[in-house]
Formats: structure tokens, sequence, C-alpha cells
């Protein structure tokens, strides 16, 4: 049974949520991205404000807006992000929602590049930093709980099992997103939360829903 808060148990506790994608320009007209929404990010920000925590909300160009109520640093790359999220520790709790690029192009054009005789553009990426495990393998100033997301295809399970383990964060919220579950851009969820404790199976719930729940217990953990 979920255990049940009044409005502030939250309340004094500062939460970073990081939410939407990154966009990583290619030149000043184009970027790569990764397909999110910002909806679970940003329902998440909204419950845990309900519970009373000051949250700072990070968010790359999402759909949706952000919820009343938070501290809202708006950026596009990861490397903004990564600098966001340097400057608003500490905090009590982080919560990774953001869906962010992997990859940068090495270097991005300061003009639009012109198409010219059918010779095509070569692009030449470099890895971004890993905001989530930077943060988790903090020596000084790790938030007192880390939560990842891990967005999978396939063995979800065992990949975000992996991934707790390779970024050493705390707990990890996992979702099978192949295009048949249908939940990529839809308003519904369907979780595993991967904990010390083992691996609990959510429902396939709304998004709303699947943030009131983490947020209670992300309130569990934090006043316990
Ligand atoms: N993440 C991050 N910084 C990055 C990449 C990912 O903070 N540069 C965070 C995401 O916000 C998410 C978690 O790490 O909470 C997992 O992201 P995911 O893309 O699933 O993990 P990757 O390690 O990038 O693995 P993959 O090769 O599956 O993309
Ligand atoms: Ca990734």
């Amino acid at each position: 049974a979920e255990a049940h808060f009044e409005a502030g148990v939250l309340r004094g506790k500062r939460i970073l949520v990081t939410s939407g994608p990154t966009h990583e320009p290619i030149d000043p007209v184009r970027y790569i991205a990764n397909r999110s929404s910002g909806a679970q990010g940003t329902a998440i920000a909204r419950a845990l404000r309900s519970l009373g925590a000051d949250v700072v909300f990070v968010t790359g160009p999402a759909d949706v807006p952000p919820p009343d109520g938070v501290e809202v640093v708006r950026v596009e790359t990861a490397a903004q992000m990564q600098a966001a999220v340097d400057a608003a520790l500490p905090a009590d709790a982080a919560v990774f929602a953001a869906a962010v690029a992997d990859w940068r192009v090495a270097s991005a054009s300061g003009s639009k590049i012109k198409k010219k005789d059918g010779a095509l553009p070569v692009l030449e990426f470099a890895e971004n930093a890993d905001i989530l495990a930077g943060v988790s393998q903090r020596i000084s100033g790790r938030p007192g709980l880390v939560v990842g997301f891990a967005a999978e295809t396939d063995d979800v399970i065992a990949h975000a099992t992996a991934k707790r383990a390779r970024k050493g964060c705390d707990w990890i919220v996992a979702n099978d997103v192949s295009p048949e579950t249908g939940i990529m851009g839809g308003s519904e969820n369907a979780v595993f939360l991967i904990s010390d404790a083992g691996v609990e199976s959510w429902p396939r719930m709304a998004k709303e829903a699947v943030a009131e729940r983490l947020a209670a217990r992300i309130a569990a953990a934090l006043v316990s």
C-alpha cells in the first residue's frame, strides 16, 4: 500500500528535476535531438511541488509548458543542461527525466550549411558528458537520493539494471518505448522502479499518476 502524505510533506526540501530533450546544433538553422515531449518530467516536477518541495526545473525545449510554482531554468544543449544542473546543486534529491542527446556535432557551423551540387555534408560527432552519472558519482555535494530514467526498446529490466549500476544512481525508472507500446509521445506510461530493494512493476497509468506515485516514494525516502 502507498503511504498517504499531507500536502506539505516535502516543505523545505530542494529537489532538482531535469526534463525534455536537448537540441544540439548542426548550424544556426538545424539541430539533432531526442524525441521527448517533456510530459513525464513536467508531471514529476508538478507532483513534487504539490507535496511542498522547492523544485528547480531544468528543461530543454519541451512541448508542454513547465509547471507553476517551480524555478524554471531553460536550456537548449546538453552542455547547458550540465552547467544548469551543477549550478542548481546542492539539493536533497535529483530526478533526471531529460532525454539528453548522447552526441553533439563536434564543430557546429556558425553559418548555414548550403546544398552544393549533390555533395553531402559529413557530420562528425563528439560524446556529451553523462550528467546523471556525474552527479551520482560526486564525492561531495551528492544529493541524498538520485533518480535516473531508462527508456529502452528491448530487455528493459536487464538494460536498466546495468545502467543503474554503471551510473551509480539510487533508483532507475525504466520503461519500454518500443513503437508498439505507444508510450513514446502518449499520455500514459508503464514503468519499472529499480532500486536496491529490487524491481517493482507498476501498472500502465497516466503519466500524472506515475509522477504522483514517484513523488510519494521520494517523500517516503526523504522524510522517513
Ligand atoms: N542522462 C544524462 N546525461 C546524458 C545522458 C543521459 O543525464 N548525457 C540521463 C538521462 O536523463 C536518464 C539516464 O541518464 O536519466 C539514462 O539515459 P539513457 O539515454 O537511457 O542512458 P545512456 O547511458 O545514454 O544509454 P543509451 O546508450 O541506452 O542511450
Ligand atoms: Ca542516451
